[in-house]
């Protein structure tokens, strides 16, 4: 009975995602319940704060008691005399108010590290409760080329992305990109003076943002080029066929600029995730029938327009949106509107996360309130703005080029390219090192992107950050640079042991502190992950990644490896617990969507 228990735990323990600090929840949910405590209350399973104190703590037994009027301590030992953690844990104690203890075995936690480091995702399942996520990012506006205002959304929304699909979620990106709207008017009426004069429309669209000053010049000083672009608004809107494809050919191009910015930036978005604005378009008339029908909108002034109590303001005036203006225009909510209506009915997504920045946080909140009271999004559809704040110049105002103008961000990326080959060469010339140059390259580009995209993802979502050149390139501290470093350092042991670091495996032993240390902080990625998953805030998991590292350097300056003294069995287990921390670092990085190499 007993030792089919113990198998039973050990199955489990693998089902719950190699994540311990679910299997301690379920176990001492387990044990409470069956102690008589009432159900709301939680375990409260966190790993310790202090080392002696074991490796997780539970603190839920003091609210228990406390509702229960009993002594907390008492609590704890009632819960301790019902939980069931053989082989699991070979030491639980009581210690101040009614914290409980939870030492971990050093067997089981080996055999964990030992069966995720050969499974495909570290031993993650699937998990049974799968999702349909909808994650909104990076959706720049096509009648300008994207620039550092793009970064944010961009980076974070695909990092959300990559995570939740890595668990197992059905992710559906969409990119929300703004190709509707009167500069269009403007923009192809431009373009087809260009073309008339024999330029093909790649060429004249290869610099967007001159087109769009010369765009804007033209309309400025020609009253008769101002007019077509006018009669053109509204031929696009009628669905005219000739303007429509002159529209297609500005979107194509347009499009295929941000494509090359992805493909540069290791950024997931496909053409198949674009679903513009436009495409909206025949369903907003709708919408605002609809919204009229269920008294959401009323007409003011010839608009249509909601008066929200929900979003009142401090004198209890209600927020004004406009859903349509009196000349029947629409707006960015109607569209936004439109979207959740069908991200809701037809993409049947049980999550929306919209990856925009803190500025249209009202405009999130009137869409939500809206759409909730519509009825396109049911209660149990969870609505998200996940917004970021803004990245500055060291001025600590918005990022700007030297003379003031926005950064387009195929330049930022060339710039992070270039910056890294200079560091990359003079690094490697300092340790004697000759690499090809094809592989210097590579390691530039991806130590150069990485940078950038990890000095962003490091940093609180919610605050502003100072963009700074040369601490996102440093090869110390937290990072890009130094995470794909750490990931290097692992594989060149590998090399020089003359062991293949993907196929290798031994049992582990954990025979000194710093060890098994660094074997607790390596089953602790899952954990992070699922905060990640929830919160969407991925330094989270930049500052597990950072820690790790740090866990694996004091680990190997007390653990040689490869020194002639240690024997065979604890070299053996000290790579393995090498290759769990190599593992999870390029998972992880990757994970962000940063590349590693193999040296450089
Ligand atoms: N195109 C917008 C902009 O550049 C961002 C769109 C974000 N997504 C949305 N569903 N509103 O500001």
């Amino acid at each position: 009975m007993q030792a089919a228990k113990i198998a039973a735990s050990l199955i489990i323990a693998r089902k719950i995602n190699m994540n311990i600090r679910a299997l301690l929840s379920e176990r001492f949910r387990n044990a409470m319940s069956d102690a008589g405590i009432p159900g709301d209350f939680q375990p409260h399973i966190t790993p310790a704060k202090k080392a002696g104190f074991g490796d997780y703590q539970a603190n839920g037994a003091m609210a228990a008691a406390k509702a229960m009027k009993k002594p907390p301590r008492d609590v704890a030992q009632l819960i301790l005399d019902n939980l069931q953690l053989e082989g699991i844990a070979n030491k639980t104690e009581i210690a101040g108010p009614g914290f409980i203890n939870i030492h971990l075995d050093p067997r089981w936690l080996a055999r964990q590290i030992e069966y995720a480091s050969d499974q495909p995702r570290l031993g993650m399942d699937e998990g049974d409760e799968a999702q349909q996520i909808v994650i909104d990012y990076s959706s720049p506006n096509l009648a300008k080329e994207m620039h550092v205002g793009h970064v944010r959304t961009t980076v974070l929304g695909d990092a959300l992305a990559r995570i939740l699909e890595f668990m197992g979620h059905k992710v559906i990106r969409q990119n929300h990109v703004g190709d509707w709207g009167t500069q269009f008017g403007m923009l192809i009426a431009e373009l087809e003076s260009h073309l008339k004069q024999g330029e093909e429309a790649a060429f004249a669209l290869s610099d967007l943002e001159s087109f769009y000053r010369q765009a804007k010049t033209h309309f400025d000083a020609d009253p008769n080029f101002a007019n077509t672009a006018r009669e053109y608004v509204v031929k696009l809107q009628s669905g005219d066929a000739a303007v429509l494809t002159l529209w297609e050919q500005f979107k194509n191009v347009s499009l295929q600029h941000a494509a090359e910015i992805y493909e540069k930036m290791n950024i997931s978005l496909k053409p198949e995730d674009v679903r513009g604005e436009s495409a909206y378009n025949d369903l907003l008339a709708d919408v605002v029938l609809d919204l009229q029908e269920k008294g959401i909108v009323v007409e003011d002034k010839g608009a249509q327009v909601a008066f929200l109590k929900e979003l009142a303001d401090k004198n209890g005036d209600p927020a004004v949106v406009i859903i349509q203006k009196s000349d029947g225009g629409y707006l960015y909510s109607t569209t936004d509107l439109a979207a959740l209506k069908y991200r809701s009915e037809t993409l049947k997504a049980d999550r929306v996360m919209y990856f925009i920045d803190a500025r249209q946080s009202l405009h999130m909140q009137q869409v939500f309130c809206i759409g909730r009271k519509a009825g396109y999004a049911d209660e149990w559809l969870s609505l998200e703005h996940h917004a970021f704040g803004m990245i500055l110049g060291d001025d600590n105002k918005p990022f700007k080029t030297r003379s003031g103008d926005t950064v387009k961000l195929a330049d930022l990326l060339d710039e992070a390219v270039e910056r890294a080959d200079k560091i990359v060469r003079t690094k490697l010339a300092e340790r004697g090192l000759e690499f090809a140059e094809q592989e210097i390259q590579d390691i530039a580009h991806k130590v150069g992107i990485g940078a950038v995209k990890y000095a962003d993802l490091s940093k609180t979502r919610t605050n502003d950050y100072v963009f700074n050149w040369d601490s996102m390139l440093r090869f110390e501290g937290n990072t890009g640079p130094y995470m794909q470093y750490a990931y290097t350092r692992i594989y060149s042991i590998f090399r020089k042991a003359d062991e293949d670091l993907e196929n290798f495996a031994a049992p582990i032993h954990f025979a000194q502190d710093q060890e098994y240390a660094l074997g607790v902080k390596l089953m602790q990625f899952s954990e992070a992950l699922e905060q990640v998953a929830l919160e969407a805030y991925p330094h989270v998991l930049c500052n597990y990644l950072y820690d790790l590292s740090s866990a694996f350097s004091t680990f190997y300056d007390a653990c040689p490896i490869l020194r002639s003294d240690v024997d065979p069995q604890t070299r053996s287990s000290r790579l393995m617990l090498s290759k769990g921390v190599a593992t999870t670092l390029k998972t992880g990085l990757n994970l962000l969507g940063i590349q590693v190499m193999p040296r450089m």
